[in-house]
């Protein structure tokens, strides 16, 4: 294992904005460039479908291990427990899905009442032991404040907020990045506009008043809304599509920071 700290890049921003189809598209670019080792988490419980964009089948959640967890430590003795403490990591690995050029995870939803807490410790835990075997680590978070301000990501390097060219998006833009100063230690944060189509002036005049770069913008893709529709990955994307392009940039931006 190289005990070299990951890139950690964290993908947030409003429900429905984008952060899936971005996070799958840019897992696809990093996995072509084969010179990563590539760690996806599929960090939101509620709307978990990273796999299916990337067309990788998920057999046990992380969600699936805690549970295991759990029920062997309520059967345990105390000195097993410190073995199961040791074994946490090994157990976590059979959560995550080895594909030829990245390892996906996914949290998965808890069963029953109760918030998201150890869920989200257990994602903590990971992301700060797990990742260390990896290059690269990009999070398609959850929407809303809740993994930020529980200091899910707190050791990020780049954060990118997804935002739709909605004004209203670009709002919950606003609060994510309020909070993602008073949660986080990003060394890098930008905002990516989703969905561009027409004029969008006003909008990068109100990005501008909010005093964060945007790292780049990406047109509403047909091919996306054909693929969505029929269920199909975003593997059967062409690299020549604008939206892949587009993507391609700024991964390429949020590489240099990394080098820098
Ligand atoms: N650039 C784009 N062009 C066309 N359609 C897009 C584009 N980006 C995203 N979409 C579509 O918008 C919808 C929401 O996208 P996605 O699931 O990636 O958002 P999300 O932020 O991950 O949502 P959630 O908060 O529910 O996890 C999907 O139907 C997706 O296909
Ligand atoms: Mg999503």
């Amino acid at each position: 294992m190289s005990q070299k700290k990951p890139y950690i890049i964290a993908v947030i921003g409003k429900g429905g904005s984008g952060k899936s189809v971005f996070c799958a598209i840019s897992i696809m670019i990093i996995a072509n460039m084969k010179r990563f080792k590539l760690f996806a988490v599929d960090a939101d419980p509620t709307h978990s479908h990273l796999s299916d964009l990337l067309d990788v089948k998920i057999d046990k959640s992380l969600e699936a291990i805690r549970k295991e967890i759990i029920k062997t430590a309520a059967q345990g003795r105390e000195s097993g427990k410190i073995k199961l403490a040791e074994d946490i990591d090994y157990l976590v690995y059979n959560a995550i899905v080895e594909n030829k050029d990245f390892s996906l995870l996914a949290v998965g939803l808890p069963e029953g009442p109760g918030c998201f807490c150890p869920a989200n410790s257990l994602l903590k835990k990971v992301i700060s032991s797990i990742s260390l075997d990896f290059d690269i680590v990009l999070i398609d978070c959850e929407a809303g404040l809740e993994q930020i301000s529980r200091e899910v990501i707190s050791n990020v390097d780049t954060i990118i907020i997804i935002s739709d060219i909605s004004v209203r998006s670009i709002e919950t833009a606003k609060t994510l990045l309020q909070n993602s100063k008073k949660f986080t230690k990003y060394k890098h944060i930008g905002i990516v506009v989703n969905r561009v189509r027409g004029d969008i002036s006003y909008l990068r005049k109100k990005i501008n008043d909010m005093n964060i770069p945007i790292f780049g913008e990406i047109p509403e893709d047909d091919n996306v809304i054909k693929l969505d529709i029929e269920g199909k990955s975003m593997r059967n994307l062409s690299f020549d599509t604008s939206i892949y392009k587009s993507i391609e940039k700024i991964i390429q931006k949020v590489l240099d920071f990394m080098y820098h």
